[in-house]
């Protein structure tokens, strides 16, 4: 394929939520076994992506630090007689480079995608937002398909959707949908968190893009727009109207997308991948279900 590259943004501050993320990374928060991130690694490498630029920023060492082979760890659990704890960390032998850049101030999704142009240079490149998992246990072939898309129909830039209710629309970029062909569409626009009554669809971006690097000129364009930040959307936009080729794939069905970036998805998330944990879900089902059970026959 002709991308191996993706930027991962994780410099946000993650102010929706505190206090949990007042001095650790929320792309570190745990989801069932594994921090966010690790299904974010892991779900690219098995998409053919094997260089990973993180823009990270203040109080976000924790990334590197997972992501860098422990050997005195392996040591130490191989003395210990705790073979059967390796395994869990067969993730840090994926053949991956990472490439570490940082976001002074944060300024915004935009801002910190252009912060990795120097090490992007003039190839297409992936984005993989930091805090987003695809699907349970990262099996998504989302990635593929956008870069696929992006090949055979020499588009400037290939965004992952996900159809969401209409209430919740307010949350994301959503799609005005210029055609549709067979599985994906072409955009006509794409709006940051528009109202209700206003919303040209349901089709919320969902975390992943492919683009050229024409974004770059695009986003050192973009003035800072909705909540004081330099907004990717706000680029995508200009680079539509002046007549760029930006195109859209829905998730595949049943295919979700789990934002870690607020309360109620994230304990969503963490519920989901706990009950489908290979070693421990079963247990854990049980227990939900008993739970709620009893709190059903005690109300
Ligand atoms: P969000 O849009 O959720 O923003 O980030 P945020 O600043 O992290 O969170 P709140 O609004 O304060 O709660 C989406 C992705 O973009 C990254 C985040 O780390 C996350 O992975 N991001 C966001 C940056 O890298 N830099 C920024 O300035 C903003």
């Amino acid at each position: 394929m002709s991308v191996d590259l993706a930027v991962v943004p994780v410099a946000g501050r993650g102010t929706r939520l505190l206090p949990l993320t007042k001095s650790q990374p929320k792309e570190m928060l745990a989801v069932g076994a594994k921090p966010v991130t690790q299904y974010v690694a892991e779900e690219l490498e098995q998409s053919g992506i094997n260089r990973m630029v993180f823009v990270t920023g203040p109080g976000k060492q924790a990334i590197e630090n997972h992501f860098d082979p422990d050997t005195e760890l392996i040591t130490a659990l191989r003395e210990y007689g705790q073979e059967d704890l390796l395994e869990s960390l067969d993730f840090e032998r994926m053949d991956v480079d990472y490439i570490y850049t940082r976001q002074g101030r944060q300024l915004g999704l935009g801002h910190a995608i252009l912060c990795a142009r120097p090490v992007v240079g003039e190839q297409s490149f992936v984005v993989a937002l930091g805090d987003s998992i695809i699907g349970v246990h990262a099996q998504s072939q989302i990635v593929k398909d956008l870069i696929q898309l992006f090949d055979s129909e020499k588009a400037d830039g290939v965004i992952a959707f996900e159809t969401v209710p209409r209430e919740e629309v307010v949350r994301y970029g959503i799609a005005d949908v210029r055609t549709n062909h067979e599985d994906w569409f072409e955009l006509a626009d794409l709006i940051e968190k528009p109202s209700v009554a206003e919303s040209p669809s349901r089709l919320a971006v969902a975390a992943r893009y492919v683009f050229r690097a024409s974004i770059f000129d695009y986003l050192s364009k973009t003035d800072a727009g909705k909540g004081n930040e330099i907004q990717l959307t706000d680029a995508i936009s200009a680079m539509i109207r002046d007549g760029g080729r930006v195109l859209g794939i829905p998730l595949a069905t049943g295919e979700r997308r789990f934002d870690i970036g607020n309360f109620p998805s994230y304990f969503r998330a963490f519920f989901e991948f706990a009950i489908q944990d290979p070693q421990y879900g079963q247990m854990f089902s049980k227990f939900a279900r008993e739970r709620l059970h009893e709190m059903d026959t005690h109300e």
